[in-house]
């Protein structure tokens, strides 16, 4: 028999769970790690088990998820209807202003009375939701429907751990809460790139994500998703509340519920603060976590409200005042393909011009031929656009129902090309594991000429002082300066003649070019800027073959019994001396009587004992510094770094956002290192 022991426990779990849930998914800031919330919440079902009395179907955390999948949603009647707001089409000043100023007419107030006060909010893009809870207990969430009669998505709803089963402090009888199911953009990236991986369908945007799991019959495929929530206001309530006298208040209430609120609401007087508020949330926009199409105003008073009253099925004292359109549909007329300064070939798709985001687009980016596939982009096809803040322009996805029987065939971007840079006709390559193809002409391709030049020049390479970016871009614009061997023809007066050159720092630059022309073999080898070779790579290979005829010799087989270097790492290698252009490019280098430069070949390089020589790490997520930094430091200590995690991974570095590569890691049980201590690391490291 159960004991009041083993039932009090019970309902201090159940409790203390809801606490630490609150805790983990609303204010996201945990009191006690993750192992120790298991513990209590295995402790619970345990009891659970033993002590069938204590099933709680309504308010246990274990009883979350768990419903059976359902033939159909039962309709439910919405005690007070659900209405909808009215929206300001005119996304500027005005559309405030105009809002302002029918409150004031309805309300007779004249020019010289006070402003009226209003709540602002966020326009959250996702689903709008009742909660009923009873005595505080929930037992009731359904969809708006037709605003009169909805669904009754109950199941799904109670596995957003977000929502509370009960209310913290409050027992009436009836109070219904009101607000928008939706998912993080963040979280919806993730939740695609798991189901990518495991071949399985992608939601096409957070807002359709949202929406189309709460409509799943099945509550486990609901539970799967990624699902928040946040409250904006009430519907029945009964006495044994008592009704605050703002909405404002409301929200503030709810909040101590523990019932999520967002908290960029703001209360304001009059049209100025409206508009204050709607510039704001605009230049915020991008930098919160979910997506929102507007901002919400509302007369603050409830006695104002209820003065005001209502139109058809909108109420006059709500208004949504919209930003511009972050996505918008358009026709894909050609897809291009870009190479970038590293080489990198980005398909890019031609679009018939469309105003998104603020501005017209004819270019979105297709990130790169994955991608290009998965969306199954083709040219003739209706595609979304998306522009969101200073980010490049993407398509986003297909119209598949508007797909013209005449479309383009399934995206190949090596067909396309048929194998050649389009810039410089050098062979194109893809590594395995990478999404990107790229040109091998490193040295060669006029579209990374830059690029290149400023790693040849840089100080572990060649080590050119005062070649900055400022002057290769007006050596190579001018035509001066083609590849690195043009370096060691420059004359004085062409130079002296430069933009913010003259005689003297003329003279220096020729001086600095002068005094590199003896590189050791690791320092030439480094200075190619070979994909994959990074300093410690460089100085293993001159170990190795000691002289450079040696590596331009070398097949795969050869390369990779260099210690540290593997497939990938060899075929970059071998793609990159395989390619005429490149080996054009050394020769004139090497070409001393055009006054090029001679090599130290004879001794390998003074082992010097790098650091992290021998590790490997992956970089996923959102990192303080670039990838490209984070991944030159670490080079630079003699780590390798890998686009994709194995067994043979030492560390994962896991940045904001970091997405399955950070599951892959925990799954083969790789050391995971935060962006804190990687940084620590770096540091130690680099003082050593
Ligand atoms: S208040 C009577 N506040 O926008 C007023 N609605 O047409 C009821 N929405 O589908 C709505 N954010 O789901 C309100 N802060 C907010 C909102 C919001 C998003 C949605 C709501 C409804 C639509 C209004």
């Amino acid at each position: 028999m159960m004991d009041a022991q083993a039932s009090n426990r019970a309902a201090w779990l159940r409790n203390e769970i809801a606490k630490h849930d609150y805790r983990y998914y609303v204010l996201d800031s945990p009191l006690i790690p993750d192992a120790e919330y298991d513990k209590l919440f295995r402790e619970l079902q345990k009891l659970e088990e033993r002590y069938p009395e204590l099933h709680r179907y309504f308010d246990s955390p274990t009883q979350r998820v768990g419903g059976k999948p359902l033939d159909t949603f039962r309709q439910v009647f919405h005690a007070v209807p659900m209405l909808s707001i009215r929206t300001e089409t005119d996304i500027n000043d005005q559309g405030a202003i105009a809002f302002d100023t029918r409150v004031r007419k309805e309300l007779r107030l004249h020019e010289g009375d006070p402003s009226v006060e209003y709540v602002c909010e966020l326009k959250f893009d996702g689903l709008a939701i009742n909660l009923r809870y009873e005595h505080g207990e929930l037992k009731l969430a359904a969809t708006r429907g037709d605003g009169t009669v909805g669904e009754d998505v109950t199941q799904n709803i109670r596995t957003i751990r977000q929502i509370p089963l009960r209310l913290t402090g409050c027992n009436a009888p009836v109070l219904e809460v009101r607000g928008e199911v939706y998912m993080r953009r963040g979280d919806f990236e993730n939740y695609n790139e798991r189901q990518r991986g495991q071949g399985l369908p992608t939601l096409v945007n957070p807002r359709n994500g949202a929406a189309g799991s709460i409509r799943q019959l099945d509550p486990a495929l609901a539970a799967r998703r990624p699902l928040k929530f946040f409250a904006y206001g009430l519907g029945e309530t009964t006495k044994g509340w008592d009704l605050p006298a703002t909405h404002s208040a409301v929200l503030d209430a709810l909040d101590k519920m523990n019932i999520p609120v967002s908290n960029e609401r703001a209360v304001v007087q009059g049209a100025q603060g409206l508009v204050e508020f709607h510039r704001r949330i605009a230049e915020k926009r991008d930098s919160l976590p979910f997506d929102i199409d507007g901002v919400v105003y509302k007369v603050n008073s409830l006695a104002l409200q209820a003065q005001l009253g209502f139109v058809s099925r909108e109420p006059r004292w709500a208004v949504a005042h919209k930003f511009p359109a972050e996505e918008q549909i358009t026709v894909v007329r050609g897809i291009d393909i870009q190479v970038g300064r590293t080489g990198k070939l980005t398909p890019v798709a031609k679009l018939e011009p469309v105003f998104v985001g603020g501005t017209t687009v004819s270019n979105a980016t297709l990130h790169n031929e994955d991608e290009t596939r998965r969306k199954d982009v083709r040219i003739g096809d209706t595609v979304i656009v998306r522009r969101a803040g200073d980010v490049i322009p993407e398509v986003v996805g297909v119209v598949l129902d508007r797909r013209p029987l005449d479309a383009g065939e399934p995206f190949d971007l090596h067909a396309r090309l048929h194998g050649k840079c389009p810039v410089c006709g050098s062979a194109i390559v893809r590594e395995e594991g990478e999404a990107d193809w790229r040109c091998t002409g490193g040295l060669f391709c006029p579209a990374q000429r830059k690029e290149a030049l400023l790693h040849f020049a840089s100080r572990r390479a060649m080590d050119i002082e005062g070649l900055g970016d400022k002057l290769v871009e007006q050596l190579v614009d001018g035509g001066i300066v083609g590849t690195p061997a043009d370096l060691y023809r420059l004359d004085l007066p062409i130079l002296a003649n430069l933009e913010r050159m003259g005689e003297k720092s003329a003279q220096n630059l020729m001086d600095a070019i002068a005094r590199g022309k003896h590189p050791t073999l690791a320092r030439f080898i480094y200075a190619l800027g070979i994909r994959n070779v990074g300093e410690a790579t460089a100085r293993d290979l001159a170990r190795h073959f000691g002289k450079l005829k040696n590596l331009l010799d070398a097949d795969e087989a050869r390369l990779q019994q260099v210690p540290d270097v593997g497939p990938v790492v060899a075929q970059s290698i071998f793609a990159f001396f395989r390619e005429k252009h490149n080996v054009d490019v050394i020769e004139d280098l090497l070409d001393e009587e055009r006054g090029g430069v001679s090599l130290e070949e004879s001794e390998g390089e003074p082992a010097r004992d790098l650091p992290l020589a021998g590790k490997t790490f992956v970089l996923t997520g959102t990192l303080g510094m670039s990838r490209d930094e984070a991944k030159e430091r670490l080079e630079a200590l003699g780590a390798k770094v890998a686009g994709s995690v194995s067994k043979k991974t030492d560390y994962v570095v896991a940045g904001v956002e970091a997405g399955s590569k950070l599951d892959k890691a925990r799954e083969l049980g790789v050391t995971v290192l935060d962006e804190q201590r990687f940084m620590q690391l770096l540091k130690e490291c680099e003082s050593t």
